[in-house]
Formats: structure tokens, C-alpha cells, sequence
């Protein structure tokens, strides 16, 4: 069942919504939630890929002594409605509401850790069960993904590139999005265009998990 909120709503965002949240707010600040990691293992087919290739993009996976970072925004009541309805339609894609605890860090003071109590917050996250989950891929593969997708949003490889940084501009890292851009900026400079796609380029799910990092 649906948690409810009452009052202003507060969204926590930790891709895309980062650096473009594309609707009305009444504050923002980054903070991070707990027991989560951010991983590309979500397919894109609607924004930054298509169905016959599609890209990769970030979701959350609870992973124990994790922290992710992101941005929250404190959305009016009265917005409530049609920013939910906007974010639904943006997100569907295989993303659900879900809520979590929120660290605010309002003074910016990421190297200290905040002290601001934490928001109940709504998130989108694309859980394992969804169409458009790919699972753990080996980086390189998600790499020349990236390096070579692009959808009516724009390319991959700009999707990665914002949110490494959209992170750096609020004093956060992320080992994997570092990787991840670090990795598609590689294969930019050395893979020919024409080479072939492998069975992950075209959606086929790989098997292997990837070794967890912690932070
Ligand atoms: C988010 O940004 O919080 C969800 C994933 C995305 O839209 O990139």
C-alpha cells in the first residue's frame, strides 16, 4: 500500500532528477539516504535509448552500509498532483513510488556528514521485477552501451556525464557513475563507430554481478 504524506512533499532525486527536476519546488537541498547504492543497471527505452537499443540509467538497490547521494526537493501541497502525475509519466519506464529516509545536508556540509534530521521522502526506483531491469552488467559492456545509445531525451553518454556532474557540484562521489564516465569517455577515443553491439547492447540481460564498493 501507498504511504501517505500529508503536507508539502518532499522527492528525493538521484539520477536525472538531480540536475533537471523539471518542476515546481519550494526548496532544495543534497542529502543522501542510507542502505541504498546507485547502480546503471535500469535499460532505458523512452529517454535515453530506445527499444531496439536501449541505454542504461541509475536506480537504487538496497545494498547494507551503502549511502547514496542525490537532491531533495520540498514540493507545495498544491503542487502535489500535477508534479506527481508530470514525474509518473517521466518515470514510467519502469520506475515505482517508493519512500525513504532522507538525510538533509542544508549548510552543504558534505565531508562532515549532516546533522538535519532526516524528511520522509518519495523516490522512484526501478526494482528488479520491472521490464526494463538489466541486473548487474560488467562496466566495460555498460560502457560502450553508454558510449552509443541515445533516445528523445538526448545520449547516454550526456546522461552520465550530467550526473557525475550534477554529484561533483554537490561535493559527492560515487565510485560507480565516476567509473561508468571515466569508462565511456575511454571507448569514446578508442572503439570504431561501426563496431558490433554485443548481446547486452541490444537488452539482453547478463547473469554476472558486479563486485559491491562500499564508501
Ligand atoms: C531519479 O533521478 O531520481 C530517477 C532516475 C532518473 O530519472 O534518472
Amino acid at each position: 500500500m501507498l504511504e501517505v504524506v500529508q503536507g508539502d512533499l518532499w522527492i528525493f532525486g538521484y539520477g536525472s532528477l538531480i540536475w533537471r527536476p523539471a518542476f515546481p519546488y519550494r526548496e532544495r537541498h543534497p542529502g543522501y539516504i542510507e542502505g541504498f547504492k546507485r547502480r546503471f543497471w535500469q535499460q532505458s527505452t523512452d529517454h535515453r535509448g530506445t527499444p531496439e537499443a536501449p541505454g542504461r540509467v541509475v536506480t537504487l538497490l538496497a545494498e547494507p552500509g551503502e549511502v547514496c547521494w542525490g537532491m531533495a526537493y520540498r514540493v507545495a501541497d498544491e503542487d502535489r498532483e500535477s508534479v506527481l502525475a508530470r514525474l509518473d509519466f517521466r518515470e514510467k519506464g519502469g520506475y515505482q513510488r517508493v519512500y525513504a529516509d532522507v538525510l538533509l545536508d542544508r549548510d552543504n556540509r558534505i565531508a562532515g556528514r549532516p546533522a538535519d534530521p532526516s524528511v520522509r521522502a518519495l523516490v522512484y526506483v526501478a526494482t528488479a521485477e520491472n521490464p526494463n531491469y538489466a541486473g548487474p552488467e560488467p562496466i566495460e559492456d555498460i560502457a560502450r552501451i553508454v558510449q552509443r545509445a541515445r533516445g528523445p531525451s538526448g545520449t547516454n553518454l550526456d546522461y552520465v556525464m550530467r550526473l557525475a556532474d550534477a554529484l561533483q557540484n554537490i561535493g559527492a562521489c560515487d565510485p560507480h557513475v565516476i567509473e561508468l564516465a571515466r569508462r565511456a569517455c575511454d571507448s569514446l577515443h578508442s572503439e570504431p563507430a561501426d563496431a558490433p553491439l554485443d548481446d547486452r547492447a541490444r537488452g539482453v540481460p547478463a547473469g554476472e554481478p558486479e563486485t559491491s564498493r562500499r564508501r
